[in-house]
C-alpha cells in the first residue's frame, strides 16, 4: 500500500490516480505494486472499465531513476513490481483508459499502447529515452509501438527520446484524442461512463479478440532480461549520475559493455 497510488470505484470504474507530483509522479517498485494491485482488482465483476489519471502537472516521469541505480548496482528490491504491472496491463480483460497530461516518460508512455482510449491533454508530450538512459524498450513496446506507428517513427522514438505533441500522438494513432488540459478529467470520465454502459461480456470478448496477450506477454520477457542486464551496464550508470548530478551524460569515453 502506498499513497502515492489512489483507487476509487464509483458506478463500475475504478479510477487509478498516480500522485507523487513533487517528483513528476516517478514511479517507485511500491507505486508499482500499488498499480499491478489496482490493475488485478479489475477482474471482480463490479469493475466494468479502469480509469488511470495522475496529479500535478505531469502524467508521470517513468521509472524513479534513483531506484533503477540501485538495481544497477545490486541493491534493487526482491520483486520488481514493474514486471507484475506490466503483465496484468497485458492481460487486463476490461477496458482501460488513460488521462494524460504534462510529460509522459518511459513507462508513462509505453503503458498507453495496453490502453483502449487514450485521451491526451493539448500540452501532453509522450517522451521514450530509452537509449538515453542506455536501456531497451519496455512493456512490450519494441513489438507494439512500431506496429502501431511504423518502424521510422517508432525507432526515432526510442533511440533519440524527444518529446512527442500530443497532436503527432493523435494523427499517428497512439491516442484517439486532445482535449484542453481543465476537461481531460471530465472528459475521460465521460468516455469511460460510456463504456461502463455497454454489455461488458461483449466488452470483454471483442478486447479478447483485438490483442494477443500470450505475444505480448512473451516480448515482455525477452525485453525484461535485457533491460535487466541493461541497467547494470557502465553506460546507463552514467546515464543515472548524471541525471543525479543535473548533467548531461557522455557516453563517448564508454567503449565497450
Ligand atoms: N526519477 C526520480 N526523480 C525524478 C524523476 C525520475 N524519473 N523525474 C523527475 N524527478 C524529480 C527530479 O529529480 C526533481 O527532484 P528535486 O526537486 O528533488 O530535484 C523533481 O522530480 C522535479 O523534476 P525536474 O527535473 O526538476 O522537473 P522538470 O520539469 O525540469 O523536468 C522531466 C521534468 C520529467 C523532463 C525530468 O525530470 C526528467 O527528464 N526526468 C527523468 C525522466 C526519465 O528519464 N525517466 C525514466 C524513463 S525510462
Amino acid at each position: 500500500m502506498t499513497a502515492e497510488i489512489r483507487t476509487d470505484l464509483s458506478d463500475g470504474v475504478l479510477t487509478v490516480t498516480i500522485s507523487r507530483p513533487d517528483k513528476k509522479n516517478a514511479l517507485t517498485n511500491d507505486m508499482y505494486g500499488a498499480l499491478a494491485d489496482a490493475v488485478a482488482k479489475a477482474n471482480d465483476d463490479e469493475i466494468r472499465v479502469v480509469l488511470i489519471q495522475a496529479d500535478g502537472d505531469s502524467f508521470t516521469s517513468g521509472n524513479d531513476l534513483a531506484e533503477f541505480a540501485a538495481q544497477g548496482s545490486g541493491n534493487g528490491p526482491k520483486e520488481r513490481h514493474v514486471v507484475r504491472f506490466l503483465r496484468e496491463l497485458a492481460t487486463a480483460t476490461k477496458p482501460i483508459i488513460a488521462a494524460v497530461q504534462g510529460k509522459a516518460v518511459g513507462v508513462g508512455t509505453t503503458m498507453l499502447l495496453h490502453c483502449d482510449y487514450v485521451l491526451l491533454a493539448e500540452d501532453a508530450q509522450l517522451i521514450t529515452p530509452f537509449v538515453n538512459l542506455a536501456l531497451v524498450p519496455e512493456a512490450a513496446s519494441s513489438y507494439l509501438l512500431p506496429l502501431r506507428i511504423g518502424h521510422v517513427r517508432a525507432f526515432e522514438m526510442f533511440a533519440l527520446g524527444e518529446p512527442v505533441t500530443a497532436d503527432a500522438a493523435v494523427a499517428w494513432g497512439i491516442a484517439n484524442k486532445t482535449t484542453g488540459a481543465a476537461e481531460l478529467r471530465a472528459e475521460a470520465r465521460r468516455v469511460a461512463a460510456k463504456f461502463a454502459a455497454k454489455p461488458i461480456g461483449s466488452l470483454t470478448a471483442m478486447k479478447r479478440l483485438m490483442r494477443d496477450a500470450e505475444r505480448l506477454v512473451t516480448q515482455m520477457e525477452s525485453e525484461s532480461t535485457i533491460f535487466v542486464e541493461r541497467l547494470a551496464s557502465a553506460e546507463a550508470k552514467e546515464a543515472f549520475m548524471a541525471f543525479a548530478q543535473k548533467r548531461q551524460p557522455d557516453f563517448t569515453k564508454i567503449r565497450r559493455q
